[in-house]
């Protein structure tokens, strides 16, 4: 788990970065082929799983209810499923640290089954709303107990036959749509979901591979219909998972920003659900080109390309926004350097991640001398057409990875540096960012 000692740090880029480097596994990816491996009958492995806290906080969850998760030195993963509705009474509270998805789609997985589980976190993580989960959970047959708020420490009583439901999301969430599923898994009957805007798809994928009966209608209007059929057997799986596209973007927005770069990103995931940020980048005029594109366990895969460019300010279609959630912070940066100016709307789910991302963004660009005007659900920002930004500021980060590396990209292009004022959260999700920034040849100090 994150140490409470803050690691302050600031990066530049003395020359224009270059070569080749692999981002780590997909969270989101992972973190579902741990739970569907948990939940298989017999042992799965997984090759290319992100060793970042959050997965490992779940790895831990799934041992603490009976599932046993070895590591190989050769970093496969192995997992021998217990069966869905065989997971077992956890003897102690489960620490979810920095990891909202960990402990929303836990709770998925808890509600349908008899035992109770509480949930712990940091304070990012307890400072974070729960009753989108809880709502359609509740509707299902399970209890919670929650800090006022709807907020962690947590206790979820799960049932056993839980009910199936019908379940039209309220908020564009993956992480909502993907926990009633999961609590579909071992209830009578059908769960279904409706999507009216389409998120990110790895839980519908990956259980359909699991052998799981799903399935998706898509209506006129683009919204999805996911059925799945509980009491449901899964089959053990070799899962290999694809590289994070949401970690690539930071090296990407960097080859993009810093003078004379020229980057492949390999095994990046271009999942249509989790690439709308290279398809904003293109249309701010960023070369960003897929090369090798192939398939990996299931997802879309490309080694992308990149070099330096000179953006364009653009109005981002807020229909857009679901497939680049995570990807705000760093497109912010990329349009502090563009030329003209950057509108971005609907976004009010960006103030419930791991910190509020729109007013820390804002806060922190502010300071650095860009020219941003914060609004209810985006940001508007008035480029400098690839000058240098003023820098010499310390940024606050509250335990948000993505602002910590959101700022670390920014202040390659800064006269004076930029202070992260902690970097440790990175090892949520990107604990290979800075070797890998390093390599391309950004400096560290
Ligand atoms: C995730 C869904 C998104 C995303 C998060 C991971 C997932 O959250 O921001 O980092 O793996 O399902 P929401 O479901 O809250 O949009």
């Amino acid at each position: 788990m994150i140490s409470n000692t803050p690691l302050p740090a600031s990066f530049s880029a003395p020359v224009p970065l270059k070569g080749t480097i692999k981002v780590p596994g997909d969270k989101s990816i992972s973190h579902r082929a741990l739970m569907l491996s948990a939940l298989a009958v017999g042992r799965s492995t997984v090759r290319g799983l992100l060793e970042g806290e959050d997965v490992l906080a779940t790895a831990a969850a799934m041992r603490a209810m009976g599932v046993t998760i070895d590591r190989s030195d050769d970093g496969v993963w192995t997992i021998d499923g217990v069966g869905v509705g065989s997971l077992l009474q956890p003897q102690s509270a489960i620490e979810m640290g920095n990891s909202g998805t960990s402990t929303r789609l836990l709770m998925g997985l808890i509600a349908s089954h008899p035992i109770t589980a509480t949930f712990t976190g940091d304070a990012s993580l307890s400072s974070r709303p729960m009753k989108r989960v809880m709502e359609p959970l509740s509707r299902m047959g399970a209890e919670f107990t929650a800090t006022s708020g709807d907020r962690l420490p947590m206790m979820v009583r799960g049932i056993c036959p839980a009910v199936p439901i019908e379940y039209r999301l309220p908020v564009a969430s993956a992480q909502v749509k993907s926990a009633v599923l999961l609590a579909g898994l071992n209830t009578p009957g059908i769960t279904r979901v409706i999507e009216p805007v389409p998120t990110r798809d790895h839980s519908e994928r990956m259980l359909a591979g699991f052998g799981a009966e799903l399935t998706v209608d898509v209506e006129a209007d683009g919204t999805r219909i996911i059925s799945l059929t509980g009491e449901a057997t899964l089959r053990a799986q070799d899962i290999v998972v694809p590289g994070d596209p949401s970690s690539a973007a930071f090296p990407v927005v960097a080859a993009l920003l810093v003078p004379g770069s020229d980057v492949i990103v390999e095994n990046v995931g271009i999942n249509a659900t989790r690439a709308g940020l290279f398809d904003i980048l293109r249309a701010m005029g960023g070369h960003v080109e897929y090369l090798n594109e192939r398939e990996v366990g299931g997802e879309p895969v490309a080694d992308i390309h990149v070099r330096h460019s000179v953006l364009k300010g653009i109005a981002v279609p807020a229909d857009i926004a679901p497939s680049m959630i995570d990807e705000f912070p760093v497109l912010f940066v990329a349009a502090a350097l563009a030329e003209g100016r950057t509108v971005t709307t609907g976004l009010e789910e960006l103030r419930v991640k791991e910190s509020d991302r729109i007013a820390l963004m804002a806060e922190g660009l502010a300071a650095i001398g860009a020219r941003v005007t914060e609004t209810e659900d985006g940001m508007i920002i008035d480029g400098t057409g690839g000058a240098l930004l003023a820098g010499g500021a310390s940024v606050a980060t509250k335990l948000d990875h993505r602002i910590a590396m959101s700022f670390a990209i920014a202040g390659l292009m800064t006269k004076a540096p930029v202070t992260i004022d902690d970097m440790t959260p990175v090892a949520t999700s990107f604990p290979q960012f800075t070797e890998l920034m390093t390599a391309l040849g950004a400096v560290r100090a």
